[in-house]
């Protein structure tokens, strides 16, 4: 497997041709930015745990009947990956209310929900990643209807999944946010990241936030939060 060229830099990841159109490597940054990229700063380490507990997590689903673009690690910050064409709606699963939701319905952080929800938003940067609902993604053909049905099966397995393996670390899983593609004959699998990025971990226990929060809302501690969920979930 060759690294060719870079064909895609984004906010926490490189994207880098290999000699098999099939297969990409990504390469996770240090780079933490927040508020569709108006706050930068780094977190030291973040790109290796970030790039180690996504294949973790990855590996697990594959077996659990999500299929996903893993394909195997290369090394602490790369990961050869299957090349899909990332659908462009960010999928956020919420089982405790927190962060754009408690502002928005004007609910307290830690309210369990009654049901885990799932909402969609419209990967878009220069629009600031809108929330958009399922007629709207289907009206501007970002995904088809057979699709969103697959996506949101897929992420509630996601969610039953994770929710149960971090319990057992003494983390719970707040809300993420999944990213999906397609494969060159239209099967949709999960791809991009699962990791303190774009996940909320908080102590079972404790409710002590585990995850970006840390940076986004300037609390401290943030590369011994990343390395604490590393150490619990992966045992080092
Ligand atoms: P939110 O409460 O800010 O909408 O975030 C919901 C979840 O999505 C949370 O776990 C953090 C994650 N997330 C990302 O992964 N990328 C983003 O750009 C944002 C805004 C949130």
């Amino acid at each position: 497997m060759k690294k060719l060229e870079q064909i895609y830099e984004g906010k926490a990841k490189k994207v880098f041709k290999t000699d098999d159109p099939n297969l990409v490597i990504v390469d996770y940054k240090d780079d933490a930015t927040a508020f569709n990229g108006e706050k930068k700063g780094t977190i030291v380490g973040k790109g290796v745990i970030n790039n180690k507990m996504t294949n973790h997590f990855m590996r697990e689903l594959a077996q659990a009947g999500v299929p996903n673009h893993y394909v195997e690690e290369l090394s602490d910050r790369e990961t050869v990956v299957k090349a899909v064409k990332i659908v462009p709606l960010e999928v956020i699963v919420r089982n405790i209310a927190a962060g754009s939701f408690s502002k928005r319905y004007g609910v307290e952080e830690g309210r369990k929900l009654a049901i885990s929800t799932i909402e969609f938003s419209y990967k878009d940067d220069a629009l600031g990643d809108p929330l958009i609902n399922e007629y709207h993604a289907l009206a501007l053909e970002l995904a088809t209807k057979e699709e969103i049905e697959t996506i949101k099966t897929l992420a509630f397995k996601v969610n039953d999944f994770l929710k149960a393996e971090l319990l057992e670390c003494g983390i719970t899983l707040v809300d993420f946010k999944l990213e999906f593609g397609r494969l060159p004959d239209g099967t949709i699998v999960l791809a991009d990241e699962i990791s303190p990025d774009t996940c909320r971990f908080w102590d079972s226990k404790t409710g002590e936030k585990l995850d970006k929060d840390r940076f986004r809302r300037d609390l401290g501690h943030v590369e011994d939060a990343y390395q604490e969920v590393m150490r619990r979930i992966m045992g080092k």
